[in-house]
């Protein structure tokens, strides 16, 4: 106890001298994806140095839905344990309220960042978090089996399937029973969400909910490109890819037994580790395009910020947290370390950053032109949106009906949570 005080007032002291205020004891969340904890506590390290203030951890689990689910609780409780929450791109406009306004804090730095992620993150002129990185999806494939079967790497979602096919078979016939030939995420969750979106915008089947607030999933080429997806389940991709997130795909890929992996780049440093049977026999190209009019590659925006909570009893210091973790320093080490985009342009032609992450240089064009998630029009009823887009998405996934008959089902019930609401 005694020690415990000193120390207290020896790190007040020491803030004090170096002008900062006095030394605060900050929580803070966030989920568990990789390495990506044990990246936080490094940093977080870092900042207790540099500041005197200390922060705890409180891991949550990887999925961003889960998260959000917990999240709203504890905000709607006005939970004073939390001070800093790591927060998906899409929650700014419904968590808006709870947490406090950035603009003035972070008034020097918001000009190094890209203005539509700040964008993003203002709701009604305030600026609700910081960027920590932005996240734009690859088609991750293997160099290695690509060269050996003598094929090209797919630029078209038909490409990809026949060849996913075919590697798997041959692989398969020279007896390597556990081959795949795509993993993705294909759970009933936010992560389903972004790569069924991918399809639909791929096959020019619009953005499910449009920027003006127009329902318009209901259309043949968001079936056909569903349907595509569906036709993958038990030949080119597991059955159990219908349970998968991020991590259960990137297992399966990193364990040598998958061709090609949709996956977040963070994925990317994570499979040269040295427990990688995929190490140096990888590399990431642009996700394929569907086919029909108005068809292109499309790529989900996704990204993380820090957002500091209106109940936080040391808000100063909170926010001098979300300052450090959206710093060029962090962001850059993140970029090494992590693969993860950086949110300042000036980090895409860093040299230590390209020597670690070469994808990078290309990743600044994918991430900018990325499809957002219609977070913005159905504001506070996106994660309704989202969920009933997935759940059709995983019935038809799943045989439980045609992607026309669910997405009919699912038009009808968009059109009745829209109501007034927007
Ligand atoms: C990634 C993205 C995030 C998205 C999530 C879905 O973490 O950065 O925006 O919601 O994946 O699983």
């Amino acid at each position: 106890m005694k020690i415990n005080k000193l120390l207290v007032g020896l790190l007040t002291s020491v803030t004090l001298v170096g002008g900062a205020a006095q030394a605060a004891e900050l929580s803070m969340v966030s989920g568990d994806t990789g390495t990506g904890l044990a990246f936080l506590q490094s940093q977080l390290d870092r900042f207790e140095e540099q500041t005197g203030h200390t922060v705890t951890i409180v891991p949550m689990p990887s999925s961003t839905s889960d998260q959000f689910g917990q999240y709203r609780l504890w905000l709607a409780a006005g939970n004073q344990d939390i001070d800093v929450y790591q927060t998906d791109v899409i929650w700014a406009p419904q968590l808006a309220d709870q947490f406090l306004d950035l603009t003035e804090a972070a008034a020097d730095v918001v000009g190094a960042h890209f203005p539509s992620i700040i964008e993003s993150q203002t709701v009604d002129g305030k600026l609700v978090a910081l960027p920590a990185f932005t996240d734009a999806p690859a088609l991750f494939y293997r160099t290695d089996l690509l060269e050996k079967h003598g094929k090209q790497v797919p630029t078209t979602w038909e490409e990809m399937t026949a060849t996913a096919q075919e590697i798997m078979d041959a692989e398969r016939a020279e007896g390597n029973a556990e081959m795949y030939g795509f993993v993705f995420q294909g759970n009933a969750y936010e992560g389903l969400t972004c790569n069924a979106l991918e399809w639909v915008k791929s096959y020019g089947g619009g953005q499910v909910v449009e920027a003006d607030g127009t329902i318009s999933i209901n259309n043949p080429q968001a079936a056909a490109a569903i349907d595509m997806a569906a036709s993958w389940i038990g030949t080119i991709s597991p059955e159990g890819n219908l349970a998968y997130q991020e991590e259960e795909a990137r297992g399966v890929w990193q364990l040598g037994n998958a061709v090609f992996m949709r996956n977040w780049p963070y994925a990317y440093a994570l499979s040269n580790s040295d427990d990688s049977a995929v190490k140096g026999k990888y590399d990431v190209a642009p996700l394929p395009a569907g086919t029909g009019e108005g068809a292109g590659s499309a790529a989900t925006l996704g990204g993380w910020n820090v957002a500091v909570s209106k109940y936080s009893p040391d808000p100063e210091a909170a926010i001098e947290l979300a300052l450090f973790l959206a710093s060029p320093e962090v962001q850059k080490e993140r970029a090494i370390e992590q693969s993860n985009l950086p949110t300042i342009e000036a980090l895409y032609s860093d040299a230590d950053v390209l020597a670690a992450s070469p994808f990078m240089a290309d990743w600044l064009e994918i991430f900018q032109n990325a499809v957002p998630r219609p977070s913005a029009p159905t504001k506070a009823n996106y994660n309704e949106v989202s969920s009933l887009f997935w759940s059709a998405v995983h019935n038809t996934l799943s045989g439980n009906g045609t992607a026309a008959e669910n997405l009919e089902l699912l038009e009808a019930d968009l059109t009745d949570l829209k109501g007034d609401a927007w």
